[in-house]
């Protein structure tokens, strides 16, 4: 694993952005794999902010809250539109769709874009717990898409999006481990002492299935970029 530790959030942010900006001019972003939450607001506001063109490349998210349509403002889909899209759209972008309740029907399909879609740069954020995508503690490292149930600390922890915690999906489809790790390159973002022993737990911990991100030490392409205090602990 490659690490890059800036002293703030926002440096470490165009220090993300440079990595992606460099793909781009060499042509290598046609599918770019894409995260939500706070981590990755920064980068996405420097790529809003860039003259880098999209409009050729191909976009997959993560994951989507099951039971939100995409014109809810809680979904996923519409924090994307929100935060990048609008300003850089894709030829195409895929999400898991999340108003469509047959979990069998809706993670074929989306195992489908994934086969057809290579990732060539994967953006990750990660949980408290370690989770990356919505791939809980104990999940399966073999896992493709999935639907899962967001625990506790998940729902609590997002929360803070919504007005108040009742509203928050209880399950959610995400990419599974196995589809992460086949993307070509992966940037992890983590900002803020609340990820530190997340961040300690990947890069210094064993590789095992209650620290999902820990399986990114057998990834051959991986950078962690962090602020000083997600790194405070390594
Ligand atoms: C959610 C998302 C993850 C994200 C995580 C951390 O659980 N499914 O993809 O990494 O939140 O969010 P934040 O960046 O807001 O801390």
């Amino acid at each position: 694993m490659k690490i890059i530790t800036e002293k703030t959030a926002t440096a470490a942010s165009a220090r993300a952005f440079a990595i992606v900006n460099e793909l781009a001019q060499h042509d290598q972003l046609k599918v770019m794999g894409l995260a939500t939450g706070s981590t990755p607001l920064g980068l996405y506001k420097l790529i809003r902010e860039s003259d880098l063109d999209f409009s050729h490349s191909t976009s997959v998210n993560l994951d989507e809250y099951v039971g939100l349509q995409p014109t809810d403002p809680q979904s996923y889909h519409y924090f994307m539109q929100e935060h990048l899209f609008s300003a850089k759209p894709f030829k195409e972008s895929f999400f898991p769709d999340g108003a469509n309740p047959d979990a069998a029907a809706v993670t074929k399909e989306y195992d489908q874009v994934l086969a057809q879609h290579p990732i060539d740069l994967q953006v990750l954020g990660i949980g408290q717990n370690g989770h990356i995508g919505f791939n809980e503690p104990g999940t399966s490292f073999d896992s493709h898409t999935h639907r899962v149930a967001l625990t506790e600390s998940t729902i609590a922890a997002n929360a803070r999006f919504f007005d108040n915690p009742d509203q928050v999906p209880r399950y959610a489809y995400t990419m599974g481990i196995a589809s992460i790790m086949a993307a070509k390159r992966i940037i992890l973002l983590a900002f803020g002492e609340e990820k530190a022993a997340a961040i300690q737990q990947t890069v210094n911990g064993p590789v095992t299935p209650a620290v999902p991100a820990s399986i990114l030490q057998r990834h051959p392409d991986v950078t962690l970029v962090l602020d000083e205090e997600a790194a405070s602990q390594l």
